[in-house]
């Protein structure tokens, strides 16, 4: 009901009950009596209302409020699993592409390196080889040997290897042969070509 209503009836409640009244002194106090006992229930009754919309006004927004939260936290948690686990496979994806890219790259070296190793093993150095031969052949291949053998320098390359393998095989060589046998035995064919070869060139 109407707070105005609620007054008027109260004046008119007022009014009925004071008819008999014989004064109108008596009967505009009493009706002034009601309007401010009206008035007094009135104002107390609107507090009660307030303070209580206030109350419930404040128990709905922090229900909503913790509604809100929680339901920030629930949508949250799947995307941080997703994230997550993204996060993993990418990890993963990088070390495998790692892991093959090293395999590629060893795939790929290892023929080349293998290749240098055999280039270089089918052309043994001359000059390094000769090193051990300086100390009786002289740097450039100039001196007598032990004074017993020739001078090898000026010699051809043909000739330089035919008396290397002859020392080697024992079908080559004069009283010293064995001092040349010790030095050449353990060269392979290739080895005694480089020698040759380099020797030519002193
Ligand atoms: C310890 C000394 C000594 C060393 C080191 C030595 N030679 Fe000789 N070389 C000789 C002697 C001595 C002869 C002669 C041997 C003989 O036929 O009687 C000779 C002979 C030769 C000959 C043939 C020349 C000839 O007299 O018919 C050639 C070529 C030769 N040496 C190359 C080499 C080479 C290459 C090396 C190094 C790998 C080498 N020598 C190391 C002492 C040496």
């Amino acid at each position: 009901m109407k707070n105005s209503k609620k007054i008027a009836l109260g004046i008119a409640f007022a009014l009925v009950v004071f008819a008999g009244c014989t004064s109108e002194e008596e009967k505009t106090q009493a009706v002034t009596e009601q309007v401010e006992k009206t008035d007094e229930t009135q104002k107390e009754s609107t507090v009660d209302k307030i303070s209580k919309a206030t109350t419930d006004t404040v128990d709905d927004v922090t229900k909503k409020a913790q509604e809100v939260s929680k339901n920030i936290q629930e949508s949250a948690q799947p995307i941080i699993e997703q994230a997550s686990q993204k996060i993993n496979q990418t990890e993963e994806t990088i070390s495998n592409t790692t892991q093959d890219l090293k395999d590629q790259a060893t795939q790929a070296v290892s023929p080349v390196i293998k290749k240098v190793k055999e280039a270089v093993v089918a052309t043994p150095d001359g000059s390094k080889l000769y090193a051990k031969c300086i100390s009786c052949h002289g740097q450039n291949g100039e001196k007598v040997a032990l004074g017993k053998s020739k001078i090898i320098q000026g010699w051809d390359e043909n000739q330089i290897y035919t008396s290397l393998k002859g020392y080697q095989d024992g079908t080559y060589g004069g009283a010293m042969q064995g001092v040349m046998k010790a030095q050449v035995s353990n060269m392979s064919d290739t080895e005694l070509q480089a020698l040759a070869k380099y020797i030519t060139s002193l």
